[in-house]
Parts: C-alpha cells; sequence; structure tokens
C-alpha cells in the first residue's frame, strides 16, 4: 500500500521547538522511524511537510492522482483554522488519522477543536513521536485487512 504522511507549519523545528511541550524527537527522526516501518512490511511512504497551507492543499490533491491509500496528517496549527485542508481531504475521498504530538485537550481552549475530526477515522494525541508509529500500525492493520 501507499501511505502519505504530512505535517503541518512548525513541525519542521521539531527536536528544538518547545520540547517539553512537543519532546526531543526531530522530524527526521519521525520520517526514518515509519519509514523503516512502512518498508519492514512492504509498503511504500511518502512524507511531506510544510508550512504553507496552499502546498499541504495541492501535495493532497496530488495523492489521489499517486494512488495513495491512507494518509497520516499532523496538520498543526492548520488543526484548528484549516477548512481548506479539511475540504481537500474530503475531496480526494483518502481516509486519514490525525496525529498530533502533545494531548491538545489539556491545552489551551483554542486547540481542543479541531476541523479534522468528525471526517478522520481516528485521531491521536499526546502519546508524542509515538504517536505517529501508533497511528502507521492501524494504518497498515486496516489496509491489510480489506
Ligand atoms: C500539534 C498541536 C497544535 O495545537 C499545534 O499548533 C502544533 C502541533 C501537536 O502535534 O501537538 O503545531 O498539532
Amino acid at each position: 500500500a501507499k501511505i502519505l504522511v504530512l505535517n503541518g507549519p512548525n513541525l519542521n523545528l521539531l527536536g528544538t521547538r518547545e520540547p517539553e511541550v512537543y519532546g526531543y524527537t526531530t522530524l527526521a527522526d519521525i520520517q526514518a522511524m515509519l519509514e523503516a516501518q512502512a518498508t519492514a512490511s512492504g509498503h511504500s511512504l511518502d512524507f511531506f511537510q510544510s508550512n504553507a497551507e496552499h502546498l499541504l492543499v495541492e501535495r493532497i490533491h496530488q495523492a489521489r492522482t499517486e494512488k495513495v491509500d491512507f494518509v497520516l496528517i499532523n496538520p498543526a496549527a492548520f488543526t484548528h483554522t484549516s477548512v481548506a485542508i479539511r475540504d481537500a481531504l474530503s475531496g480526494v475521498a483518502i481516509p486519514f488519522i490525525e496525529v498530533h504530538l502533545s494531548n491538545v485537550h489539556k491545552r489551551e481552549p483554542f486547540r481542543h477543536h479541531s476541523y479534522f475530526s468528525d471526517v478522520a477515522v481516528g485521531v491521536i494525541c499526546g502519546l508524542g513521536a509515538q504517536g505517529y508509529s501508533l497511528a502507521l500500525q492501524a494504518a497498515l492493520s486496516m489496509l491489510e485487512r480489506d
């Protein structure tokens, strides 16, 4: 299967960005971990980070052309603002899991609402970098089931 992992704004700073909130793992570490996990089970994985909303929208459109089977997305701050990225995911009709490093529900009230959760297959938050790995494991087992 083809998996696409998308990361939104400021996640390129992981490792040095508010490490008490987001941990010391870098985005490159997360990418390497997920690539190893996907290839070990015979799947392919693409990884894309952008600070720009329109580039994430366009990468999602491209995913349909590439016949991506499943998306893992940490929309970062766009979680709480972006109808455009939500609509892109609904538009391409590719199932996705929403991932957050931090537990957004024990943070500021503006982080409690997500434009993605009600259209996601599932949501993982508060488990740090491990959350991506658990999301990939869930996606692969769902894809292998059908
Ligand atoms: C985040 C949570 C968001 O509220 C925040 O804007 C981020 C990262 C997380 O992974 O915990 O940039 O998505």
